[in-house]
């Protein structure tokens, strides 16, 4: 009991280093994540305890780097749950083919082929012309990725089901160029995404958007922090407008639940109200 006491605190001391030396703050992420983040990196690292780390946190930028980059967790697939995609095509495009222009976040976008998976959908659907795609994250070495598009040739068979089971009719092999072992996305694509560097702890609305999807990011904050992340959603989205999240989030333990209709429960799509 002490001693988890001790490490509780430890990390908390550790939290702030980072938050005072490098701006970025995970001092509201959930305890049970950065706690293994944390662990992990000092098993690998070799560190004794996390004082030791602290003080290696604040003498070395490419530790923090290093940490950062752990603590951001970029895990992310084209078309991930395709059942999601499938809905939006179904349930979201037909609103939205509505309007004159239409302005989607995608916050926390890793590496970004979830932005690329709506770029798809967005000319498939004939839309694109008039889309504005902004894809942001506070990593910014998977941004730098993102805008390359180059991925990884293993993963395009996973890609390619997902893509089908989205509701996709097109060949899939055609939004990308083979190269050996990588791919890259068809500059189509890119045309209309803005990558941008925002922080959704330490920055504020930067837009007035129809669409926000962020999904499997809220997951590592906790309460507190969700609840203030959401209230940043609720006032870039126009009334009427849709948040998309992950399959294990949700707004019912937000202050914000009022706020939305459930447009489709299972795929955690809402509505904010007019
Ligand atoms: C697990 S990935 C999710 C990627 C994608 N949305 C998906 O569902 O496949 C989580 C992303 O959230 C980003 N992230 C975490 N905290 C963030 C913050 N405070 N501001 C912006 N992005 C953040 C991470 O850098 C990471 O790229």
């Amino acid at each position: 009991m002490i001693n988890k006491n001790k490490s509780e605190l430890e990390i908390t001391l550790l939290l702030e280093a980072f938050f005072k030396k490098y701006s970025y703050d995970f001092r509201q992420y959930s305890k049970a994540h950065i706690m293994r983040r944390i662990m992990n990196r000092m098993k690998m690292t070799g560190l004794e305890n996390i004082s030791q780390m602290q003080s290696r946190l604040l003498n070395d930028e490419t530790f923090a780097s290093t940490l950062l980059q752990d603590l951001s967790i970029t895990v992310t697939e084209m078309f991930r749950d395709p059942g999601f995609y499938r809905s939006l095509r179904e349930n979201v495009i037909p609103i939205l083919k509505t309007y004159p222009f239409i302005k989607i976040w995608h916050a926390g976008c890793s590496t970004g082929e979830e932005a690329y998976s709506m770029a798809i959908i967005m000319q498939e659907e004939g839309l694109y012309e008039r889309t504005t795609i902004y894809a942001t994250d506070f990593n910014q070495q998977a941004l730098s990725q993102a805008k390359e598009g180059i991925f990884s040739n293993k993963m395009m068979k996973e890609y390619t089901a997902n893509y089908q089971l989205s509701g996709g009719k097109e060949s899939f092999s055609g939004y990308y160029t083979a190269n050996y072992d990588s791919v890259i996305m068809n500059k189509s694509l890119k045309m209309n995404i803005v990558w941008a560097n925002h922080n959704l702890v330490t920055d504020s609305v930067f837009a007035e958007v129809h669409l926000i999807l962020c999904r499997n990011v809220l997951i590592y904050f906790d309460k507190n922090l969700q609840n203030k992340v959401q209230k940043l959603f609720l006032n870039s989205l126009i009334n009427g407008g849709f948040l998309c999240l992950g399959s294990k989030e949700g707004l019912r333990f937000t202050d914000l639940s009022e706020e939305y209709t459930e447009l489709d429960k299972k795929q955690r799509i809402f509505k904010k109200k007019y």
